[in-house]
C-alpha cells in the first residue's frame, strides 16, 4: 500500500480525495498498489467529513512521515504551495498540482529539484482540468517540433465571450452571469485580465520549447475592452472574437507568445469552441493539427488529472517520467512591438471620407467592415500584416487628425 496525502480541501483537493476514495478499486489495479490517503492538510476545521481523522494543520505531520511517498498539492497560490513543495520534493517525494500559479512561475527550479532527487513533479491538471495536454505533448507527440500551441485556455472568458456573440449580451452582464454560475470568481480580474490564460501558456510554451517561458514575457491583454460593436463586425468579416493563449517559433528561433483577444475566422477549429469549454491547438511538424477538447475547470475534471497523476507516481516510485524544462530568460521571446501580424481597427471620427483616406494612407491594404446598425461616426477596417510598432505608430496619427482609436484587435491565422 502506498500512503498519499493531499494539501488543501477545497474544490479540487475535495475532489481529490472523492475520487480517490469512490474509485478506490479500479484504482489500485490500475496503480497496482492500494492508495491510501493518510493525511489531508488544511488551516480549517472539517469536524463533519467523513476523512475527519486523516486531517491535520501541520505540514510538518507529512513532510516528516517516511511512509507518505506522494503529495498532492491543491492549494493554490504560489505562498505556502512553493515553500511547502520545494521541502515536499527535497525529502525525495514526488508531488503532483493543479496549481499552474506555481508551475508557471517556479517549474523550471521545482523540476530541477525533482529530478535532482529521482522524484517526480507532475501537474497535468494545471491546464485544460480534465482535458489531457500535459502527458499528451510531453509524451504521444515526443518525435515532433512543436511549431504552434494556440487554444482557449480559460472557461469563464470564452463563456462572457459566448453570451456576448450569441446572445449579444453586454460584457458586465454576461460576467454577472458567469459569477452567478460559479464560473467566475468574486475577483474575477484573474480570468478576464488574461493572467490565468497566460499562465497556461507559459506552461505549455515551457513543455514545447524546453526552457521556461515567465509569464511576466507573455503580453497579455484581456477581454474587458472588447465591446458588442467588435464583436458584430467580426461577424461581418467573417468570424469570431476569442481570448487566445498562442505561442509559435519564428524563423529567427525566438517565440511570439501572446494572450490576446483574435479574430478568429469561423471555419476555423478554435472558432466553435463555445461555453466553459477549452480548446487546444497543437501544432507538429510530423502530425500536423491536433486538437484537445472539453471542459477546462470544475471540481470532478480537475480532480480526475491530479488523481491520475498520483496514479503516475506510484507506477514510478524512484523511476523519473521525462517532464522538464531548464531555466529561461527575456531572450527567447520577440518583444510584442516586433510582432507582425494583421489587425482589425474600429475607430470614431467625425467624417468617415476623410478617415478611409488617412486609413489608406497609413495602413497596408485596408478593407473596410460594415455592419448594419453602425453608427456614422464609425469606421471600422481590416488591415494586412504590420508590426505592432508600426501600427501604433499609423494609429498615433490618426489620434493626431481626431481620428480616435476605439478598438485594434490582432487577426488570426488559425
Ligand atoms: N478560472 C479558470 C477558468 C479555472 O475559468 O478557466 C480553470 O483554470
Amino acid at each position: 500500500m502506498v500512503q498519499v496525502a493531499v494539501m488543501g480541501h477545497g474544490v479540487v483537493g475535495s475532489g481529490v480525495v472523492e475520487v480517490l476514495e469512490n474509485h478506490r478499486e479500479s484504482i489500485a489495479k490500475r496503480a497496482k498498489e492500494e492508495i491510501n490517503i493518510k493525511y489531508i492538510l488544511d488551516i480549517r476545521e472539517f469536524p463533519d467529513s467523513p476523512y475527519a481523522d486523516k486531517f491535520t494543520k501541520s505540514f510538518d505531520d507529512i513532510l516528516n512521515d517516511d511512509d507518505v511517498k506522494v503529495v498532492a498539492e491543491v492549494m493554490g497560490g504560489v505562498n505556502p504551495a512553493y515553500d511547502f513543495t520545494k521541502k515536499l520534493l527535497l525529502a525525495g517525494k514526488s508531488v503532483v498540482t493543479s496549481n499552474k500559479e506555481l508551475v508557471a512561475t517556479k517549474g523550471a527550479e521545482l523540476l530541477e529539484i525533482a529530478k535532482q532527487k529521482n522524484a517526480n513533479y507532475l501537474f497535468e491538471a494545471s491546464v485544460g482540468g480534465g482535458i489531457p495536454i500535459i502527458r499528451p505533448m510531453s509524451q504521444c507527440l515526443a518525435a515532433n517540433d512543436v511549431v504552434e500551441v494556440a487554444g482557449i485556455l480559460n472557461g469563464t472568458t470564452n463563456f462572457i465571450l459566448t453570451k456576448m456573440i450569441r446572445e449579444h449580451m453586454g460584457f458586465e452582464d454576461a460576467l454577472k452571469m458567469a459569477q452567478q454560475l460559479g464560473y467566475a470568481e468574486k475577483d474575477p480580474t484573474a480570468d478576464v485580465e488574461g493572467h490565468d490564460a497566460c499562465r497556461k501558456i507559459a506552461i505549455l510554451a515551457s513543455l514545447a520549447y524546453g526552457k521556461h517561458i515567465y509569464p511576466e514575457l507573455v503580453h497579455t491583454q484581456g477581454i474587458t475592452r472588447i465591446a458588442l460593436e467588435d464583436v458584430a463586425y467580426a461577424a461581418s468579416w467573417g468570424g469570431v472574437i476569442k481570448l487566445i493563449g498562442q505561442v509559435k517559433r519564428l524563423d529567427d528561433g525566438k517565440l511570439d507568445i501572446t494572450v490576446e483577444p483574435m479574430f478568429i475566422e469561423s471555419s476555423s477549429q478554435l472558432a466553435g469552441v463555445d461555453d466553459v469549454f477549452n480548446g487546444i491547438l497543437v501544432k507538429g511538424d510530423a502530425t500536423g493539427d491536433v486538437v484537445f477538447y472539453g471542459k477546462g475547470a470544475g471540481k470532478l475534471p480537475t480532480a480526475s488529472a491530479v488523481v491520475a497523476d498520483i496514479i503516475d507516481c506510484v507506477k514510478h516510485l524512484g523511476a523519473r517520467k521525462y517532464i522538464f524544462w531548464a531555466d529561461g530568460d527575456a531572450s527567447l521571446v520577440k518583444p510584442y512591438e516586433e510582432t507582425v501580424y494583421p489587425v482589425y481597427i474600429r475607430v470614431e471620427c467625425d467624417d468617415r471620407k476623410l478617415a478611409a483616406e488617412a486609413v489608406s494612407r497609413l495602413f497596408k491594404n485596408p478593407r473596410a467592415i460594415v455592419r448594419t446598425d453602425a453608427l456614422d461616426n464609425e469606421y471600422a477596417f481590416a488591415a494586412d500584416e504590420m508590426t505592432v510598432a508600426q501600427q501604433e505608430e499609423a494609429a498615433g496619427e490618426l489620434e493626431k487628425l481626431g481620428i480616435k482609436i476605439r478598438s485594434k484587435i490582432r487577426i488570426s491565422d488559425l
